[in-house]
């Protein structure tokens, strides 16, 4: 077994082999432009775009022209978020979004905000879910888009998508979801969901790093954003830029491999979540954090009372790479906005930790992983007991 056992699925994924091999042909012989239409080099660059654009759109119910490819859910967030703003044509300046959703979408959010748009940052529930009441509250005539993630990157809870979008048609307003972490994970249909932007990346699902994908509804309504990268006019002039085509295949066959592999494999991973889950809730003063009816199955965020979140990381790190939230923010001291969010105190949600599963995790993993913990905590808590009666 390789140690540390990686249990930070939802900071980035392994490549699936079966990926790589995808990619590979289009390094070295098949390295054409997608946009190069007069020689073979080109055309077979392009087709290799067009199979990656439908196994894209396929996993999320779309149709292929409404994929627009980008670096990453970052670049997509911004893309879609700015390009509402920048197309609104005075018709709003408004957004509501909610207080746990990623960086990505709160520093865009951020930005609307000093350039003459108004923000309205929902609370969750103890179990980090919007109140559809206090959503609909919100909405004003100046009101251009609700920014709901799917599901969040450090407990997995999901929101209810059909019922916010369900309010977003009623009035009039589009609605954008960040799917990053839910896409290949659970079943995500944008015309059943009724979502009308949605952000992916490859990197969260076995794909490479580096690429990702903006939804952009067609008809029922068309949706026309603002570029936010000019250039070339590439797809659809919503994105300039040569395409990167090794990534588009790798991107694209993750998406298929995950189609293909929906049912059973999130069955297989709920299986070994939950066994983490309820061995280390064996310890005294455990808690899971968020909803565990509505969760994606492969992450579980759970906090350790009586213990020093700072020095536990270090001890666990040998031996689980964990993480105490997303990998953006994994290098600061400051506690989770997320678990703040909660209603957790500022040293409980230090004392707090991310598992996420993926694919090729195995139950010998898991079974190393919570004696390891089990093992750590323990040690940690008699050591800080000791510590404080000797003062
Ligand atoms: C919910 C969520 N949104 C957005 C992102 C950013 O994705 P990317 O790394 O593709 O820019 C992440 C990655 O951590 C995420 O978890």
């Amino acid at each position: 077994m390789k140690l540390p056992v990686y249990l930070d699925n939802s900071a980035t994924t392994p490549m699936d082999p079966l990926v790589l091999e995808a990619m590979l042909p289009y390094f070295l012989e098949n390295f054409g432009n997608a946009s190069s239409r007069s020689h073979v080099y080109g055309w077979t660059a392009e087709e290799a775009v067009d199979i990656g654009r439908q196994q894209v759109a396929e996993l999320i119910g779309a149709h292929p022209t409404e994929i627009v490819f980008t670096s990453g859910a970052t670049e997509s967030i911004n893309l879609a978020i700015k390009g509402v703003f920048e197309n609104s044509g005075g018709k709003g300046n408004h957004m509501i979004t909610c207080v746990t959703e990623h960086q990505a979408v709160l520093d865009t959010c951020a930005w609307i905000e000093q350039n003459g748009g108004h923000v309205t940052y929902l609370p969750v529930s103890k179990e980090g879910l919007v109140d559809l009441n206090d959503l609909e509250k919100a909405i004003t005539d100046r009101t251009l888009v609700i920014s709901i993630m799917y599901a969040n990157n450090e407990t997995g809870t999901i929101q209810p998508i059909q019922e916010i979008s369900a309010i977003a048609r009623k009035h009039d307003v589009l609605f954008f979801s960040d799917a990053t972490q839910a896409v290949g994970k659970i079943p995500v249909d944008v015309e059943k969901d009724g979502i009308d932007l949605l952000s992916i990346s490859a990197h969260k699902l076995y794909g490479p790093k580096g690429i990702g994908a903006l939804y952009v509804r067609r008809k029922n309504p068309k949706v026309v954003i603002s570029s936010q990268i000019h250039g070339g006019r590439h797809e659809k002039n919503m994105r300039s830029g040569t395409l990167n085509v090794p990534g588009i295949v790798g991107f694209g066959k993750a998406c298929e491999l995950c189609q293909n592999e929906l049912d059973g494999a999130t069955t297989a991973i709920k299986y070994l979540r939950d066994k983490l889950e309820s061995e280390l809730l064996k310890l005294a003063g455990t808690y899971v954090n968020g909803s565990q009816e509505n969760r994606l199955p492969h992450i579980t965020n759970m906090s350790f009372d009586a213990v020093n979140g700072e020095n536990l990381l270090l001890e666990i790190c040998r031996e689980v790479a964990a993480s105490r939230g997303s990998a953006c923010s994994s290098v600061t001291t400051r506690p989770s906005h997320v678990l703040k969010a909660l209603g957790l105190s500022d040293s409980m949600a230090l004392s707090s930790f991310r598992f996420s599963l993926g694919r090729f995790t195995t139950l010998s993993e898991i079974e190393e992983s919570y004696r390891i913990i089990t093992e750590i905590i323990e040690k940690h808590r008699i050591a800080l007991k000791l510590s404080a009666a000797s003062n």
